[in-house]
């Protein structure tokens, strides 16, 4: 109940100005975002890199109606990736887009011309660009723009949301040789006409939706802080004859950072998703939604303690 009033409130322009209000904000955010500067990230990267893991970067920012803030956003990430450059990470320094952040709403003709951008620039890194999925009105459009974009970008994935009804067919279409998917559980609020909605029936689709894509061809990145998800995608990868090299474990910035490590330190790739800049407000109200506990230690935080 908490978690839905969490996830209105993440698209509510009153609460988002509200809560940008307070002065310690900063000291709030700090645990789930890796700063607001560019330099903060690249400290971050740097700081992760060190403890043997990768990373996606995620400039913050969703949903725009402005070509401006659209064509600034994919600005942000050019200019991200020339900072990044230096650093030599190749493909463990990939990042992640919002293609609403890049004008999906205005237009997907130009959604796609600033993901095709900030590819160019990734690829400049020897790396590559994963997809974010947003909500269930815009999968079609983003799977769209996804299968333009790896005409020239093969290497490009694409996050899927195990919640959907659709995703176990997405998946089957994504498990061919070359393709790179990231499932997710899902993070917004969707209607029971699209998604399963009690944790029960997303993390059963979960595991349906990890099995197609362990048995497929492609690359499966398995984006959970779920133990008993993570220890089936071993038991699959042994049933499928899977590598440890051939399929990667992802998490976001701030959570379960313990196993984050562990799994670092037995030999899986581990991709940490790291967001950085100032418009947090959506990200961190979905990660006070998924774990209502965190609410306590934000209000802790806005009262100084
Ligand atoms: P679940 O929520 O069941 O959590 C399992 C355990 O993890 C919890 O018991 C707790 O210990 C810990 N945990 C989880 N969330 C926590 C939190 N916020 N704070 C503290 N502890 C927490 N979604 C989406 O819709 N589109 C997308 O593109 C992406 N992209 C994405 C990338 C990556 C790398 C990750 C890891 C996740 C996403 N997500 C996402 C978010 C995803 O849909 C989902 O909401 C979260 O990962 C939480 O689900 P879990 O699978 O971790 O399970």
């Amino acid at each position: 109940m908490l978690g839905q009033l969490l996830l209105a409130a993440s698209r509510s322009g009153l609460v988002r100005r509200s809560v940008s209000g307070f002065p310690l904000t900063n000291k709030v955010v700090q645990r789930f975002v890796a700063g607001e500067s560019v330099e903060e990230a690249r400290v971050a990267v740097e700081r992760l890199r060190d403890a043997n893991l990768a990373v996606t970067i995620d400039h913050l920012g969703e949903e725009t109606l402005d070509a401006g803030a659209a064509k600034a956003t994919a600005g942000a990430y050019i200019t991200l990736l020339e900072a990044l450059r230096p650093l030599g990470l190749g493909t463990r320094g990939e990042v992640s887009v919002k293609l609403s952040a890049v004008g999906q709403r205005l237009d997907d003709a130009m959604a796609l011309e600033h993901a095709r951008e900030i590819c160019a620039a990734a690829a400049l890194n020897g790396s590559t660009v994963t997809l974010d999925m947003e909500d269930h009105t815009t999968v079609d459009s983003t799977l769209g723009i996804l299968r333009k974009l790896r005409e020239d970008y093969p290497e490009t994935g694409v996050a899927i949301q195990a919640y959907l009804f659709r995703s176990e067919a997405d998946c089957r279409e994504l498990s061919a040789e070359g393709s790179r998917v990231r499932l997710v559980k899902g993070a917004y609020r969707e209607p029971a006409s699209v998604a399963h909605q009690g944790k029960a029936e997303v993390d059963k689709a979960y595991v349906r939706c990890l099995r197609i894509l362990m048995a497929g061809k492609g690359y499966p990145m398995v984006a959970t802080h779920d133990d008993r998800l993570i220890a089936i995608t071993e038991l699959l990868a042994d049933r499928f004859g899977r590598s440890i090299g051939d399929h990667e474990f992802q998490m976001l910035y701030g959570i379960r950072t313990d196993r984050q490590e562990s799994l670092a330190g037995a030999g899986h790739t581990v991709r940490v998703y790291v967001p950085y800049g100032d418009d947090w407000y959506g990200y961190f109200m979905r990660r006070l939604a998924e774990r209502p506990a965190n609410v306590a230690f934000f209000l802790r935080a806005l009262g100084g303690k």
